[in-house]
């Protein structure tokens, strides 16, 4: 009997690994001061103190008019692939996490699959609110360590500005537009170490759009609303919880930790979150101040920021955290 021919490697990855991180933020900033004017013409009354008291908030970016999310998302991925090193040919997996997208449908990351000249890879958007990227990091790592793709593209996009009420100063100053992605490919080192995600939809009017498209016509309320508090009192209780379930899944401890990059929606939960895993504000990624919350972009932004910066080096090790909507939240440990 002649033996059978030893078959080609068909072994799956063990791991995946950010290969280049990319951001793109629109070019026009709003200070506090400035939307306080503008809103002071609404009759609504802020101030840059209240602001950056409440929220750490100091500027955020507002896309111009016709600009969409896929704009960003594509702005976002083209210096993602060249950190990569790689071609928009390579990428064999689009994932978009939005809340705001270009359309009901197709989704966003046809429109950027589309805009990047690529063809024939799966792609689809996420929707996790300002958790959208953490989930959306999992999805693709469980896609390429399950052999579905190898080299995926994660984005988290969003023109915020677009869902704000202006008269509602309880929302219009906490949010802002932007997009960060990440090229992830499959690794036979670390890499993603561990994810933890959740939702309860018990809360799902915490915070929401709850307007719907029907006969032609947005069928109730197209903008934002938030209960603030509510929001805060579950984020920093289910913050520190993913913290700990990744940490425990990974065997790692708070001391292996280099770098907290959270998601950027309110400087007071990220000083809880850092006092609850005993890390001095010295190891957290803050980037609130100059972009607001950018819903599911503030995570990569805030990483790629970092990065760019020389902060966050090769072989650090960054816990990612997301909470919002839904409610949603969720983390991913990763060697860089
Ligand atoms: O991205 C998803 C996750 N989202 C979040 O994590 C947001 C979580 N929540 C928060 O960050 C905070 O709850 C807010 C920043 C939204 C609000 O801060 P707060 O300390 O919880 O303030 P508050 O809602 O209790 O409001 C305190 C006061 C109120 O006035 P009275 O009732 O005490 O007279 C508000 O009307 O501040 C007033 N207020 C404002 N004043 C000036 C609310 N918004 C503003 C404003 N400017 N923009």
């Amino acid at each position: 009997m002649t033996p059978s021919p030893t078959p080609l490697s068909t072994a799956l990855p063990k791991y995946t690994r950010i290969a280049g991180t990319g951001s793109l933020l629109p070019e026009r900033q709003v200070s506090n001061a400035e939307l306080a004017i503008e809103l002071a013409g609404r009759g609504v009354e802020t101030s840059d103190d209240w602001i950056v008291e409440r929220t750490g908030i100091r500027t955020r970016h507002f896309v111009a008019p016709g600009t969409v999310a896929s704009d960003l998302a594509v702005g976002a991925a083209r210096s993602a692939i060249e950190a990569a090193g790689c071609q928009a040919q390579d990428i064999d997996l689009i994932i978009v996490a939005t809340s705001t997208p270009d359309m009901v449908f197709p989704s966003t990351a046809c429109i950027v699959q589309q805009k990047l000249g690529i063809v024939g890879c799966p792609a689809f958007d996420l929707q996790a609110v300002c958790s959208g990227f953490v989930y959306a990091l999992t999805v693709a790592d469980a896609m390429i360590r399950s052999g579905s793709a190898s080299r995926a593209l994660v984005i988290g996009a969003e023109v915020f500005s677009r869902i704000l009420d202006f008269n509602d100063r309880g929302t219009c100053v906490l949010f802002g537009d932007g997009a960060g992605a990440v090229v992830l490919a499959a690794s036979d080192t670390p890499g993603l170490l561990a994810t933890d995600l959740h939702a309860d939809g018990r809360h799902v009017g915490l915070l929401c759009v709850p307007g719907s498209v029907a006969g032609g016509q947005v069928l109730g309320d197209p903008f934002v609303r938030m209960d603030g508090q509510g929001v805060f009192k579950l984020a920093v209780g289910v913050l520190e919880q993913a913290a700990r379930a990744v940490l425990a899944k990974a065997g790692r401890t708070e001391a292996d930790i280099d770098w907290l990059i959270p998601h950027q929606a309110n400087i007071r939960i990220m000083q809880s979150t850092a006092r609850k895993l005993k890390l001095g504000m010295d190891k957290v990624i803050v980037t609130v101040a100059d972009h607001g919350n950018t819903s599911a972009a503030s995570i990569p932004l805030a990483l790629d920021v970092a990065v760019r910066s020389g902060r966050v080096n090769r072989g650090d090790t960054l816990l990612l955290e997301g909470v919002g909507g839904g409610f949603t939240w969720g983390a991913v440990l990763l060697d860089y």
